[in-house]
């Protein structure tokens, strides 16, 4: 009965099935199916097909999940085809400097172990950073040994296995020829313009937080070594002193041989606290040109500004 007021038939209509499915039961010579109403023959028939379509339902879903399944590896491998060929890409588009980059570890004797703890840490930074350059440089740990080492095998014993670096207990002097050095120093009054292919440049190993003031100037002075400090006045203001950590000038010149450009390598990679601000080839930072242009206005002109 349910079923029936939920298809929306009225009482007569139920009486009628009643009627004649009372008389299905009561015919004996009649065939089932002829004593049926017409509504009931058919609903008899969609049944009967219903139930003949069975197995080919099942087997159009079947196919239908398979057809799914099909799609969905060729997109997979598509993907994965893809994500392969861009690794690949990337691989080729690395192509390494020549430059030179070493990182004198020669101070270990002036710094506290939490000083070299520190430097260890930007260390690591160093090589993690040239490991995904684009143009990563030959990269040297010099004069390898004391409080340095022994924090590295305490609290990272895996650099033993670090790959693209040379790491020598000796001196820089003794591993590289004379000729090819160049100490980069904040106090060195010579400005590197463009990084030299065949140079090697040194960066002191040193976190003093500025007790040796000049240490490595006076140390390539004495070994009659070239020098330099980085193009900073030329391309950035800063509202802080001039001396970098040992990661920052690294990862400077890798950004330079990335970007071709100091400016471009200075601002992506100093810290803000160093608040640096790029300077126009005047000097000028952009902030001082629009107070400047603006001091310049006509009283007329500042008055429309207001
Ligand atoms: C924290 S600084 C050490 C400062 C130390 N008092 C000295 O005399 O070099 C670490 C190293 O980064 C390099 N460095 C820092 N600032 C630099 C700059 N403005 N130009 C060139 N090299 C710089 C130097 O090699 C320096 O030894």
């Amino acid at each position: 009965m349910a079923d029936k007021s939920v298809n929306g038939e009225g009482p007569e209509q139920q009486e009628k099935d009643n009627e004649s499915s009372q008389k299905t039961v009561s015919s004996n010579g009649e065939s089932a199916a002829e004593s049926l109403s017409k509504r009931q023959r058919k609903k008899l028939l969609k049944q009967q097909k219903w139930e003949e379509e069975r197995d080919l339902r099942k087997q159009r879903r079947k196919e239908r999940k398979q057809q799914r399944r099909l799609q969905r590896q060729s997109h997979q491998e598509e993907d994965g085809e893809d994500a392969y060929s861009a690794k690949k890409r990337l691989r080729r588009e690395v192509t390494p400097s020549s430059v030179r980059l070493v990182v004198d570890c020669s101070f270990d004797n002036l710094m506290l172990f939490k000083d070299v703890s520190k430097l260890h840490k930007q260390i690591q930074r160093c090589y993690a950073e040239n490991r995904r350059a684009l143009h990563p440089v030959q990269f040297y740990l010099t004069s390898l040994g004391g409080q340095l080492k022994q924090s590295m095998d305490e609290k990272d014993k895996g650099w033993v296995n670090w790959k693209d670096i040379t790491i020598k207990t000796e001196h820089y002097g003794e591993v590289i020829a004379k000729d090819d050095l160049v100490y980069l120093t904040s106090d060195s009054p010579n400005v590197l313009e463009e990084m030299d292919e065949t140079k090697a440049y040194v960066i002191g190993g040193l976190v003093d937080h500025n007790h040796h003031k000049g240490i490595t100037f006076e140390r390539a002075k004495e070994l009659g070594i070239s020098h330099a400090q980085l193009p900073l006045s030329s391309f950035v203001k800063m509202n802080s002193r001039k001396v970098l950590a040992v990661n920052h000038v690294f990862e400077i010149i890798l950004a330079y041989l990335e970007k071709g450009s100091w400016q471009e390598a200075f601002c992506t990679i100093l810290p803000q606290r160093k608040g640096a601000v790029a300077v126009d080839q005047d000097g000028t930072t952009v902030q001082e040109k629009q107070d400047s242009e603006s001091d310049s206005d006509t009283p007329e002109q500042s008055e429309e500004k207001a």
